[in-house]
């Protein structure tokens, strides 16, 4: 998948699917971020065995990654990841990391629209967020994006700093938010979305 999009403002990125050969790009990325955004998430994206180790889960079949470029610069990734397990296969967990400069310009938006697609063709039916309480930026965009039901385990995830944090999942069924976004794109034709 490769397409061009546009933001509010006018900017033009590339949106693809991501692969080996896209590393560099991702340390990168990762490097760039605020010590605050790695704080909370779930692996040290600074690590540079753990990240080509995570690429590698994509030749399985199960983990899906796309990145936005703006011209060979990576800004921003996403992820729809499978489980193994045959109980959850109904299921896909999404992602989002926007790079600072590109937040809160409707990138995350953007992203989460090509994730619902191919979620679609990977045939999932529940779309599930996991979150530490202090991400509440992307607990907004959730919410914004019509994910409703929310669960809360108090004090299950250790955050990069290794104190313990609250596991926010929230979840929503995938036909819902396709509706859900067209209220913000108008109608997609989700079948063509390649
Ligand atoms: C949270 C994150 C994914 C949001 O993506 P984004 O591109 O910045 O968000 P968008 O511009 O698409 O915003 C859509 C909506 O989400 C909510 N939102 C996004 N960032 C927010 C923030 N920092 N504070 C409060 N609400 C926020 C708002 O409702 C926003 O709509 P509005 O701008 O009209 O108010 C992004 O900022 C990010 O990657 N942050 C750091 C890491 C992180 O928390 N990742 C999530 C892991 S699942």
């Amino acid at each position: 998948m490769i397409k061009s999009v546009k933001l509010q403002d006018g900017t033009e990125l590339t949106i693809r699917d991501l692969a080996r050969q896209d590393l560099e790009a991702l340390m990168e990325f990762f490097g760039s971020l605020s010590p605050e955004d790695r704080r909370y998430l779930r692996n040290d994206v600074t690590n540079r065995k753990t990240m080509e180790q995570r690429l590698n889960l994509m030749d399985f079949g199960y983990h899906f990654r796309i990145g936005a470029f703006q011209g060979d610069k990576l800004v921003a990734e996403a992820a729809l990841e499978l489980p193994f397990e045959e109980w959850r296969r109904n299921q896909g967990e999404v992602r989002v990391l926007i790079g600072g400069p590109f937040q809160r310009r409707g990138l995350g938006m953007l992203l989460l629209r090509e994730l619902y697609c191919l979620a679609l063709r990977q045939k999932v039916d529940t779309v599930v967020i996991w979150m530490m309480k202090p991400q509440v930026g992307a607990q907004n965009l959730a919410r914004k994006m019509g994910f409703h039901d929310v669960s809360i385990l108090p004090d299950y995830v250790r955050d990069q700093d290794g104190q313990m944090q609250d596991l926010v999942i929230m979840k929503s069924g995938v036909l819902a938010l396709m509706k859900e976004i067209e209220k913000f794109y108008g109608e997609v034709d989700w079948h063509a979305c390649s």
